[in-house]
């Protein structure tokens, strides 16, 4: 694989900065699975059960989050040709402000612990709004063109949004003053979580990295220029449209129309990609596009059988194919590009003449195992739904095969960052040798 033109070893963060975030992360979906064994089907059975809570912000801030804000500072050097100032310090105090801070938050919810809570809300508030500070400032040297920087300000602009929603709704639980609001406001977190954060970021990502890791042609120009912009104009009025159904429904059917094209867009653009190799990647987006389409048609089958968008299962048929269809898909792909690519980068710009040799990014990490990975992580998917439907049937085997997918995914980085050190000691053996 080539090397991104515009990424230089003196711009890059250490590789310890992306991977401490991406190495975690496996660890909190291998916790929500293990929850779900633990608790069985009585987990699914309301939407406002403490411990499904507690599950969602595993995967959302624990598996999703942890590795957006690692691929995020990863990028930045690329996307605004300016690094992070101090990108280890930063990255060393989100990541342990975070973490500490989503353990109390998943643990306070699911065991309701409001001392927990209480310690959770300052340590996520900081570590997460000084984040979306920093990405919104460093993205202020991204030049206007670059479509890819101005959806990841906006994607952090709804990080912040949802994070002060999400704070004051967990202020609920820890100090126990019930919200008249908490149903309308739980709503806005979510549409502006996992759209706006999540869906942005993915769809400003798309735009640099499909065509560069997928070998497909650029996406349409008129699509970069505002796709994004206008999916968080539509965001930000659900505000003041959460009083009135119609204009929600409204601005709901714009959201999906957008969504939907680009999810089109970027099947289209697989098609028709230059080389037509087998690639886990690949499969992976478009396992997560296909989700992302069936979740709009979800939606829209809801407003048109409104008895049916009330339902629970409704409610969790949406959640899994947003977050473990949709967003844990995309982010699964991406870390099988990232990461090998990383290893190899920062060990080939040591390589001096002579010196041992540098895997490849195949060898770093064979697809044999990154491939039969994702087809437990799509047979996970398959089971999870299933078990919306006949909970007693597939929650366990839900769970295993959940877990058991994340446990791989975990396996396959912890090997590939094995193999950088193991190198990087024989090249620091080289050089010394060598001096
Ligand atoms: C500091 C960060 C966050 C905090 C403190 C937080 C807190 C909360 C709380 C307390 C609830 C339950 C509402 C209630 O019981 O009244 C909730 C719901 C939810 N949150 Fe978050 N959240 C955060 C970030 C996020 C992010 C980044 C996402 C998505 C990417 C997300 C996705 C969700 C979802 C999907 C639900 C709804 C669950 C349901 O309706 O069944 N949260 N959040």
């Amino acid at each position: 694989m080539s090397q991104p033109a515009s990424l230089s070893l003196d711009q890059a963060p250490p590789i310890g900065v992306p991977l401490r975030f991406f190495l975690t992360a496996p660890l909190f979906s291998i916790t929500a699975a293990l929850l779900l064994l633990w608790q069985g089907p009585d987990l699914l059975g309301s939407r406002w059960n403490p411990a499904l809570l507690g599950l969602t912000h595993l995967l959302t801030l624990g598996h999703m989050g942890l590795v957006m804000l690692g691929g995020i500072l990863q990028m930045l050097p690329v996307v605004a040709a300016a690094p992070v100032r101090r990108p280890a310090l930063a990255a060393a105090m989100v990541h342990t402000l975070g973490t500490g801070g989503i353990v109390l938050l998943c643990c306070g919810l699911t065991f309701t612990l409001p001392l927990a809570l209480k310690i959770a809300l300052p340590m996520l508030g900081t570590a997460l709004l000084l984040f979306a500070a920093l990405i919104v400032v460093t993205l202020r040297r991204a030049l206007p063109q670059n479509m890819t920087a101005r959806a990841m300000r906006l994607a952090a602009l709804m990080l912040a949004a949802t994070v002060l929603l999400g704070l004051t709704l967990l202020s609920n639980h820890a100090f126990g003053w019930w919200l008249q609001a908490r149903e309308m406001l739980t709503n806005l977190h979510l549409a502006w979580g996992l759209l706006g954060w999540v869906g942005i970021l993915v769809v400003g990502v798309a735009y640099q990295v499909v065509p560069m890791f997928q070998l497909t042609p650029s996406y349409p120009a008129k699509l970069t220029r505002w796709l994004a912009a206008l999916l968080f104009i539509l965001l930000l009025g659900l505000a003041p449209a959460s009083h009135s159904p119609a204009l929600r429904m409204l601005l709901g059917i714009l959201l999906a129309a957008g969504f939907a094209a680009f999810a089109l867009t970027t099947l289209w653009l697989q098609s028709k990609r230059r080389r037509k190799l087998p690639d886990v990647t690949l499969n992976f987006w478009r396992g997560g596009m296909i989700s992302l389409l069936l979740a709009i048609a979800l939606w829209l089958a809801a407003q048109i059988v409104p008895a049916m968008g009330i339902t629970q299962s409704y409610g969790l048929l949406l959640g899994m194919l947003m977050i473990v269809g949709f967003a844990m898909s995309v982010i699964n792909g991406m870390l099988y590009k990232i990461v090998p690519f990383l290893v190899w980068f920062h060990l080939q710009s040591r390589r001096r003449a002579n010196g041992p040799k540098v895997p490849n990014v195949r060898e770093i990490l064979p697809e044999s195992r990154t491939r039969r990975q994702m087809w437990l992580h799509f047979a996970a998917l398959g089971t999870l739904l299933a078990a919306v439907f006949l909970p007693a049937t597939f929650t366990y085997p839900a769970a295993l095969l959940f877990g058991a997918s994340n446990l791989w995914l975990w396996l396959n980085l912890v090997s590939a960052s094995r193999t950088y050190r193991r190198v990087n000691a024989l090249l620091r053996q080289a050089s010394t040798s060598a001096g």
